[in-house]
């Protein structure tokens, strides 16, 4: 693997050795290594995605090279593909990139030579969330085969639904859509099913936010959360042991009534955490595979820190 933008290139061996090689980086089985750079391009706000990218590059031992767009040569016009070349050229060994195109990532895959993830391509794609979402449903069911998942909201405008529908049903869930009207979308093949419905049925309720940001439906606020998000009332009608995500920022009061949030069945927080020890996974695969990383570069680091301390 190249670069990392769709959870499509991934077998569902690749997730499953993915989600496993987390959870060592949770339980501190992996050590770490060498000085490499990370470069996080964020081209869109974000508080979790580019936090627990910069706190997992850390973590693995890498420099982080911060970048603020707004402060950035992107303000003299400089384009996505010259700012990702001048990262490269300046020595950094990984990009991650959000941006608001769903296909900013063509424009610059062919001549960059470093590894390039995507935390986050528009409407399209949000590979990583998807690998800490199944993450978290994996730690509580330990299986995605047969499982309901309904993913609840604005569906259509959610990179998060894009990524995570698909990849659930091919590792063998039950994947079910439940939108208000509008928020439907035509190119995922899965069935709608009411909000209600949905409470009753479902093993893990994945709501999303309405993206406000990518269309002009502020009227849809208006009784959203009784007619189509999760109240304390539907929440009650849930399975006992039925779970509540949300890749957040959420919306309270919106898509789910604001206690419910970390309300015992939520794993709101749980997914945050994962965020990290997925994103050292991804990271440390694509470098390993670059043979930027060792597995014996941490001992080498070490050595050489206690040979500086005692000379
Ligand atoms: N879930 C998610 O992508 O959150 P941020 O936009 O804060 O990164």
């Amino acid at each position: 693997m190249k670069h990392f933008i769709s959870v499509n290139q991934l077998t569902n061996k690749d997730i499953i050795s993915i989600l496993k090689t987390a959870e060592e980086f949770r339980d501190n089985k992996i050590e770490m290594y060498e000085k490499a750079f990370a470069a996080n391009l964020f081209f869109e706000p974000s508080t979790r995605t580019k936090m627990s990218f910069i706190v997992a590059q850390r973590k693995l031992g890498l420099e982080v090279l911060d970048f603020h767009a707004e402060a950035s040569s992107v303000q003299k016009g400089e384009s996505l593909y010259d700012t990702a070349r001048t990262f490269e050229a300046i020595g950094a060994n990984v990009l991650v990139v959000r941006h608001p195109d769903d296909d900013w990532y063509k424009e610059i895959n062919t001549n960059i030579n470093i590894p390039i993830i995507n935390a986050g391509a528009g409407k399209a794609e949000h590979p990583t969330q998807c690998l800490l979402d199944l993450l978290t449903i994996y730690q509580e069911f330990g299986r995605f085969k047969g499982l309901n998942v309904v993913i609840v909201g604005d569906i259509k405008h959610s990179r998060v639904a894009h990524s995570n529908a698909n990849a659930l049903h091919r590792l063998g869930a039950n994947v079910f859509l439940s939108a208000a009207a509008g928020f439907e979308d035509e190119t995922l093949d899965f069935p709608y099913i009411t909000i209600d419905k949905a409470s009753e049925t479902c093993d893990a309720m994945m709501l999303l936010r309405i993206q406000y940001e990518r269309h002009d439906s502020h009227h849809i606020r208006e009784n959203y959360l009784e007619n189509y998000g999760l109240t304390k009332g539907r929440e009650e009608k849930m399975m006992d042991h039925a779970i509540i995500l949300h890749p957040a920022p959420v919306n309270r009061g919106v898509e789910i009534d604001s206690s419910l949030v970390e309300c015992e069945r939520s794993r709101i927080f749980k997914q945050m955490n994962n965020g990290v020890y997925v994103r050292m996974a991804i990271m440390h695969s694509l470098l390993k595979n670059r043979g930027i990383i060792h597995e014996n570069a941490f001992e080498e680091r070490k050595m050489l820190h206690i040979e500086g301390i005692s000379s």
